[in-house]
């Protein structure tokens, strides 16, 4: 599949401006942007990156990925995955839905949204790796594809092979194969572990027992399990 690169030095946010635009961007256009302003991060939260962060974003106008939503979100995470394995950074994991942890800090964060134009939804894949970063200020518990492999990347040829290995991903969903799916429950970062979450407005302990198929997250409490996805659910505190 083809995908149209759009560079761009700075924008507030890749995220916004394909939001901003999406009436006349094609699918599987690519806003890259060098350095942003004021990048979004799930939960209204901020993302903070400099021009050493690889930050861009994909519009999806297939119907085939508007039909599988939810499997994007998790695919996407894998894609990034299998492009720093190939970069040979170890201990890579996949915390539900989507971050990437290296070393237990976060290295890429994932924000999906959905737009309507016209009649139509569509939807916007924003990806931020950090990649080139030396530091980060003590409070964020991050990483860099630098600080790991201990050496510098070409942020657009790592971005390539990571397009390519997503659109490899789902070219075999297409194909009735959720091998995405099998990679993200070996690498499942949150795995028995116990986590504080928000459930019908209140606060339960929780502990995470798989993925399931339809790339729900299956979870125990007060010996019931119960199947969340992420809108229904969100981390406040990792107790392990
Ligand atoms: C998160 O971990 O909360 C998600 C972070 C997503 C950041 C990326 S950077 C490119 C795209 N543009 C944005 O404003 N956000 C996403």
């Amino acid at each position: 599949m083809f995908y149209h690169y759009r560079f761009f030095d700075e924008l507030n946010s890749t995220n916004t401006y394909a939001k901003e635009n999406i009436s006349s961007l094609e699918d599987r256009s690519v806003i890259i942007a060098d350095y942003q302003t004021n990048g979004r991060g799930r939960m209204s939260r901020q993302w903070v990156a400099t021009n050493e962060s690889l930050t861009f974003s994909i519009v999806y106008k297939d119907p085939f990925i508007l039909q599988n939503f939810a499997s994007l979100s998790l695919l996407s995470s894998v894609a990034v995955y299998l492009s720093l394995k190939e970069e040979h950074l170890e201990n890579i994991k996949l915390k539900w839905p989507n971050d990437v942890i290296v070393n237990d800090k976060k290295i890429c964060g994932i924000l999906m949204e959905s737009v309507s134009s016209t009649s139509l939804s569509n939807i916007i894949l924003g990806i931020g790796i950090n990649v080139n970063n030396s530091s980060f200020n003590e409070d964020i518990n991050a990483t860099s594809m630098l600080i790991e492999a201990k050496k510098s990347f070409n942020k657009i040829e790592f971005l390539e092979r990571l397009i390519s290995n997503l659109e490899g991903l789902i070219e075999e969903v297409k194909q009735g194969n959720n091998h995405y799916l099998q990679i993200f429950k070996e690498n499942n970062y949150l795995l028995n572990k116990e986590l504080i979450a928000t459930i019908d407005n209140k606060e339960e302990l929780v502990k995470v027992i798989d993925i399931l198929d339809d790339n729900r997250i299956l979870v125990e409490y007060n010996s019931n399990r119960i199947a969340l996805s992420s809108g229904e659910l969100t981390f406040h505190k990792t107790k392990h």
